[in-house]
């Protein structure tokens, strides 16, 4: 199969309607969409990624108003939430309507729904009367794309079309929670702080990150890995641990005077925590083409948008020690 790159929005709304696999953009990453109602659509998704079934995707709709259609017994703080934060980087769990097949939440009676932030796939979403299941855009355990080069570069070969709506801008996954009676659960950390959401719901927000249940959102430990071991902490002691090692360094906003420039990445001068999120990914596809031995990052301090960020290194890690 011969993947191609294009801007146009129509190509994208053909093939989907075929029941074909296209790359669109979001603002968080590239994600890989088919017909979330069409099972052989869905199946050509996982199939693309190589993901294994019992890991569900993400239902991307255009509005608010479309996800009584997928979802039921929506909770008053997940329409507070969607005013403030959709479209934008919150996905919200919730018990599913039949029209959801069982494939789309890997048998699961909660489905999980966003409303993506970007123009092109607001317009194609208004255009389709399906909603899209969608993963990111990488192959199973990979870095997530935030290019339209990215995405081609992993999955080539395995998708008809990518549809180009340049560098995503906010560049990590977005956040996502759920709800059990009035408490909020969050299970993946993400582009929305969880601060931001006790600030908006009054209430908090209880974390299920942590667990490593096969089913429990992004637990799964091989993602986000480059191919290159990573260690994350302080990168002073990181490196008289790994002395004598081809080193990259991944830093928030600090330089170090090792290894050479070239071989070190910080991922916002000014310490802003957006910019170093939208750089993150980026940054490990880059490291990952060099002649490193190993990748030391930079733990960020805990709050805001830095628990996502370490929770995306932490995992990279991960992989490497298990
Ligand atoms: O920003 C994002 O969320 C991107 C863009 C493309 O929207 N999508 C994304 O999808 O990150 P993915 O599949 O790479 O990660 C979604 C996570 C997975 O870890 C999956 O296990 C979890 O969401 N998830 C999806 N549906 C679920 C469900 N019904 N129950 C529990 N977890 C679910
Ligand atoms: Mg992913």
């Amino acid at each position: 199969m011969q993947t191609q790159i294009g801007t146009d929005i129509n190509m994208a709304i053909a093939y989907l309607k075929q029941g074909e696999v296209v790359a669109i953009p979001t603002e968080t990453v590239y994600g890989l969409a088919g017909n979330a109602l069409d099972e052989e659509a869905v199946l050509n998704i996982y199939e693309a990624k190589q993901r294994p079934r019992f890991n569900p995707l993400i239902l991307h709709v255009s509005s608010f108003d479309k996800f009584s259609l997928y979802a039921r017994n929506i909770p008053e703080h997940c329409r507070k939430l969607a005013e403030k934060f959709s479209p934008g980087p919150l996905t919200f769990l919730l018990l599913k309507q039949d029209s959801v097949p069982d494939l789309v939440t890997a048998g699961s009676e909660k489905v999980a729904i966003r409303i993506p932030s970007h123009p092109v796939t607001l317009s194609l979403l208004q255009e389709l009367d399906f909603p899209l299941a969608a993963p990111s855009a990488n192959p199973f355990g990979y870095v997530s794309p935030v290019t339209a080069q990215h995405v081609y570069d992993g999955l080539q070969g395995r998708i008809p079309y990518i549809l180009d709506g340049g560098p995503c801008s906010v560049g990590m996954e977005s956040t996502i929670i759920g709800f059990d009676n009035d408490e909020i659960i969050l299970y993946r950390h993400g582009a929305i702080p969880l601060e931001s959401i006790e600030e908006v719901t009054g209430r908090p927000v209880r974390q299920l990150v942590q667990h490593v249940q096969i089913d429990t959102p992004g637990q799964l430990k091989s993602h986000y890995a480059p191919h290159i071991p990573l260690w994350v902490g302080d990168i002073d002691s990181l490196m008289q641990v790994h002395h004598g090692k081809k080193m990259a360094v991944i830093s928030f906003s600090k330089r170090y005077t090792y290894p050479e420039p070239a071989y070190q990445f910080v991922l916002s001068p000014s310490a802003d925590f957006h910019e170093a999120a939208r750089n993150l990914f980026k940054v490990l596809r880059e490291i990952d083409s060099l002649d490193a031995d190993i990748i030391l990052a930079e733990r960020f301090p805990e709050v805001g948008l830095g628990r996502a960020i370490n929770d995306r290194l932490q995992r990279a890690q991960a992989v490497f020690k298990s």
